[in-house]
């Protein structure tokens, strides 16, 4: 491809509302040809009628869907891709201890796996354009929490090969960011399955707890960063060439440096006032008491 031709840009998970379909109509404005990559195209509403938009059918967990769009995006390019972020996302929340194991594989095929896959597959693209890849990471990775310990560690795990990554592809002449999400506004905590608390649970009394751990409501609305500033200030770092961890969206920045300059037992004290509500430690721990012994209950959750 010619020098003078526009510069490409894949993004998965693309649908309505999101994250992705937010970065989509950033980099459409930028004059980038990009690849709005989603499950379903009917949730691509908002970037079906935008010039040099092609919506792309893409399940990152599907080896052939994933071949399939590599070659709609090699026909189009002549093999060259400048950006690829891999977006596509899901969360839920449970307590480890009542996690069904089968759905939190499915979470991980998606958050983690599915993220080195399209890496895997668009590497030799991202290569001969010199781009840049970009995993779109969250807070949720470097603050223990209870509820999401599921998510946050599929995030940890996608940080940490993201940060190795680097390494690997920068000899490639291909930088890598890793995006630090906050607190974003978007669909996301709609689409979290259900929780149903088996009914020998610890956590039963405070299932409405659970519930809400994933809810963002109250004051906690007002961190929450409206999504297309969020997309066009990742577009602006991703641009002016930045590499490594970056920190963008709602409360990223103040978890960020109170995860470096405080030590362990005062963050989770904080996290413990902000959202005792969440957390109901006293009030599992008394009901734990009544059930298993005072000495368990104490070890446990004291
Ligand atoms: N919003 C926040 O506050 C926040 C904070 C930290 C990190 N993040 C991360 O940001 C990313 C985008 O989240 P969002 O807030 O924009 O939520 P969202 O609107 O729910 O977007 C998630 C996207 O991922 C797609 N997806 C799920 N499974 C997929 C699969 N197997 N293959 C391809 N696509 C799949 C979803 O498709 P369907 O519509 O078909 O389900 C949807 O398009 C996620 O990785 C999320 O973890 C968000």
């Amino acid at each position: 491809m010619a020098s003078n031709e526009p510069k490409s840009a894949l993004i998965t998970g693309c649908s309505d509302d999101g994250i992705g379909s937010a970065l989509a109509i950033a980099f459409q404005k930028r004059g980038y040809t990009v690849f709005a990559c989603l499950r379903n195209p009917k949730k691509a509403t908002s970037l079906s009628a935008l010039p040099n938009v092609t919506i792309t059918t893409l399940d990152v967990t599907s080896p052939p869907s994933i071949a399939a769009a590599e070659e709609v995006v090699r026909t189009r390019t002549g093999g060259r891709l400048d950006v690829l972020i891999n977006n596509a996302g899901q969360t839920f929340s449970a307590p480890l201890l009542d996690s069904d194991l089968d759905a939190g594989r499915k979470l991980f095929e998606v958050n983690f796996w599915g993220a080195i896959a399209m890496v895997q597959a668009f590497a030799p693209m991202l290569v001969k354009a010199k781009g840049v890849v970009v995993n779109i990471s969250s807070m949720g990775a470097i603050v223990n929490y209870p509820y999401i310990g599921l998510s946050a560690s599929s995030k940890a795990a996608l940080s940490l090969a993201s940060e190795t990554l680097k390494l690997e592809l920068q000899p490639l002449g291909v930088r890598t960011i890793t995006l630090m999400a906050g607190m974003v506004k978007t669909k996301i905590h709609d689409n979290v399955p259900e929780v149903a608390l088996p009914e020998n649970s610890y956590y039963q009394p405070v299932e409405d707890k659970v519930k809400a751990t994933t809810a963002v409501e109250g004051n906690m609305v007002k961190w929450q960063t409206p999504v297309q500033q969020f997309a066009d200030e990742v577009v602006e770092d991703i641009l002016k060439g930045s590499e490594g961890l970056v920190y963008k969206g709602g409360m990223s920045s103040v978890l960020r440096w109170s995860k470096m300059l405080l030590p362990t037992w005062m963050m989770v004290g904080i996290l413990e006032t902000l959202h005792s509500e969440l957390l109901a430690k006293h009030c599992l721990g008394t009901w734990t008491q009544s059930k298993c012994g005072s000495w368990c209950a104490r070890r446990s959750f004291q």
